[in-house]
């Protein structure tokens, strides 16, 4: 590629919050992601060669080296978050290299989609291409995905990619993982969205991820896809445990919906019935699921006697991480958080990734 002079490489791609709708994408289910105003950005020059070298301020041992990624070498040369660039590389294929820095402002292992932001921000900037139409979102989304894959083993679904790409400012988005489409859905202004981190860092890798969904498959080689199946199938699964793992996600593929009409009512959404089904969602995840643990399910329902505060949930893969709790406009959980020395964020619906190139003056 002919670089015609240096250039300059801005890329940003949001984290995202999962409003309702979690272990349903990799059955082909739906989820209701929102990107926040959290994220990472990549400031960098374009060179014309085959590295890539990225200093972060990501915070944090693990990320506190440089990352120097040679492009082509496999990602099990690389270690630490390098190994994300290096996946990312892999798929992307550039013929450029990059020289800059990376920022975070989003908490990493904390179920808000800090790697798969990394990897969206590394692969915008290494292609320099604002993917606009669905099917190039599309495109970006599953490389990004297979990056994921290689950088971490974890087999995760197409939740966070299509989310971070299909983010649009004040709307949430609806996630088909089946028909594999992003579509916006407005927030209305009288809901509050709250995170607060758990205190507990999680990686997926040694978590029991790759354990529910190998669960899931076993479910649907019984009876059928989760995402068609009705409760009376999964009820009539003669395991108990597959049994529990298909009741959660056909009941939370409802809840999607339901949440959905919500906040598509005209007369606007009764944010206690959305609060209703966000504990649900958390009650469901935790006891038919398995993926919460004593620190979050103490912690939503110290949330739910909040005034102010209709629901709460995990949000995200869970074994950890952040919480979410909604409810009316004024609620303002910063002492609640501070009391716990946690940290929490009132989230707004911000736009999705995006990439811009500016030329840059020598001298
Ligand atoms: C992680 C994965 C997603 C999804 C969620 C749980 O964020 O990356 O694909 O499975 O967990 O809903």
């Amino acid at each position: 590629m002919n670089l015609d002079g240096p250039r300059h490489v801005h890329a940003w791609a949001p984290g995202r919050v999962n409003l309702i709708g979690d272990h349903t994408d990799y059955t082909g289910g739906l989820a209701l992601p929102m990107a926040i105003q959290l994220g990472v950005s990549i400031e960098a020059a374009r060179v014309p060669s085959n590295s890539i070298e990225l200093v972060s301020d990501l915070g944090g041992a693990s990320v506190s080296e440089p990352c120097v990624v040679e492009i082509g070498t496999p990602t099990s040369a690389a270690t630490g978050w390098a190994r994300y660039v290096a996946a990312v590389a892999h798929e992307a294929r550039p013929s450029i290299g990059l020289r800059g820095t990376v920022r975070s402002t989003l908490p990493a292992g904390s179920g808000l989609s800090s790697s798969a932001a990394l990897e969206i921000a590394v692969f915008l900037a290494l292609t320099g291409h604002q993917p606009t139409s669905p099917a190039e979102q599309l495109g970006v989304a599953l490389a990004c995905q297979a990056a994921e894959h290689s950088a971490t083993g974890v087999p995760c679904g197409l939740l966070d990619q299509l989310a971070i790409l299909g983010g649009r400012s004040e709307c949430a988005t609806v996630v088909d993982a089946f028909a594999r489409t992003a579509t916006p859905v407005p927030m209305p202004a009288g809901l509050a969205v709250w995170v607060i981190h758990s205190g507990v860092a999680r990686t997926l890798e040694t978590s029991a991820y790759a354990q529910r969904r190998a669960e899931c498959e076993a479910a649907e080689a019984r009876i059928g896809p989760l995402r068609l199946a009705a409760p009376a199938d999964a009820e009539a699964l003669s395991d108990p445990v597959l049994r529990r793992r298909a009741r959660h996600v056909v009941s939370e593929n409802q809840r999607v919906r339901s949440y959905v009409e919500e906040l598509q009512r005209s007369s606007g959404p009764d944010i206690e019935a959305l609060g209703a089904l966000s504990v649900e969602s958390h009650r469901s995840l935790a006891d038919d699921f398995a993926v919460s643990s004593p620190v979050l399910d103490e912690l939503v329902d110290a949330l739910l006697t909040q005034p102010g505060v209709t629901g709460a949930r995990l949000t995200g893969a869970g074994f950890g991480g952040c919480v979410l709790a909604i409810g009316t406009p004024e609620l303002d959980l910063v002492e609640f958080a501070a009391a716990r020395s946690l940290p929490a964020w009132r989230m707004r619906p911000s736009a999705g990734a995006h990439v811009a190139i500016a030329s840059v003056r020598e001298g």
